[in-house]
């Protein structure tokens, strides 16, 4: 079966620095694979890469979506096709409101435009199912936002944007355990209703393992892939760090 990601020999610099240093990984359609790896190993680049981030150049290698080549996409157009970051530090945007924000951001995703009040049914749903309050959505975009709101914002934009690829960056840091729990069950209920949904989640630690079960785990070290497992590497991290993997 084609992967729904494909990544192949990826070499990336920013700031004419070179940062990964050929990367080779697959994601499967409906799979959870973890990327787990030490401060500085290019994790967030990677989501970056693999979103279209202007920051990044490619160096060398193709990034295959659904067997297309996106390698040269911009990040409009994979947004279109069906990816999505979560970012690790998202941005407070002061003067856009949330809910204009996030219906403009369903019309760019399907191509088509909404009216109020089928959004407002699609939004309502969303809100409650994480438990949000509808206030939340008539503020700015994150702004003033506490690390936990920050979070279940990107997660509300999951629900609504139905992507065929989420990226999860770090989405487990700076939550407390009950938040921690709240949205992990959260990507849990996305998949449920969208099982094709594959989920690439970046994280340091091993908590929000134990609540998504990954298919497949990779390490990666000094810009590349340094091991690739099942759950058992997680153990292995937990036993003895990172400093085992070369
Ligand atoms: N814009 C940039 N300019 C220069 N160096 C950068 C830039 N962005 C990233 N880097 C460098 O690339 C390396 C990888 O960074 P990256 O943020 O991808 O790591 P990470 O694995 O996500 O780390 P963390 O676990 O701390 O989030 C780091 O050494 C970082 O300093
Ligand atoms: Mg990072």
């Amino acid at each position: 079966m084609t992967p729904l990601l494909e990544i192949s020999n990826l070499r990336i610099s920013v700031n004419d620095k070179p940062i990964l240093n050929g990367i080779s990984l697959n994601v499967h359609q409906g799979q959870i694979v973890a990327i787990m790896g030490p401060n500085g190993s290019g994790k967030s680049t990677l989501a970056k890469t693999i979103m279209g981030s202007p920051e990044v150049k490619v160096d060398q290698g193709t990034i295959l979506f659904e067997g297309e080549n996106i390698t040269e996409l911009d990040v409009t157009d994979r947004a279109k096709l069906g990816i999505f970051l979560a970012f690790q530090y998202p941005q407070e945007i002061p003067g856009v409101n949330m809910r204009y924000f996030l219906k403009s951001a369903y019309e760019a995703r399907f191509g088509k435009k909404i009216d109020q009040l089928e959004f407002k049914s699609l939004l309502s749903d969303a809100l409650k199912k994480l438990d949000l309050d509808s206030s939340f959505v008539q503020r700015n975009l994150n702004y003033g936002f506490s690390g936990g709101e920050k979070k279940k914002s990107e997660i509300l934009q999951l629900l609504l944007l139905k992507p065929k690829l989420a990226i999860l960056d770090e989405t487990d840091s700076g939550l407390d355990i009950d938040s921690l729990k709240s949205v992990a069950q959260s990507v849990t209920l996305l998949k449920q209703s969208n099982p094709e949904m594959a989920c690439l989640i970046i994280t340091h630690y091993e908590r929000i393992l134990e609540y998504l079960i990954p298919d497949k785990v990779y390490i990666m070290k000094n810009g590349y892939i340094s091991a690739e497992g099942d759950i058992n590497l997680v153990n292995q991290i937990l036993e003895h760090g990172y400093a085992c993997f070369s």
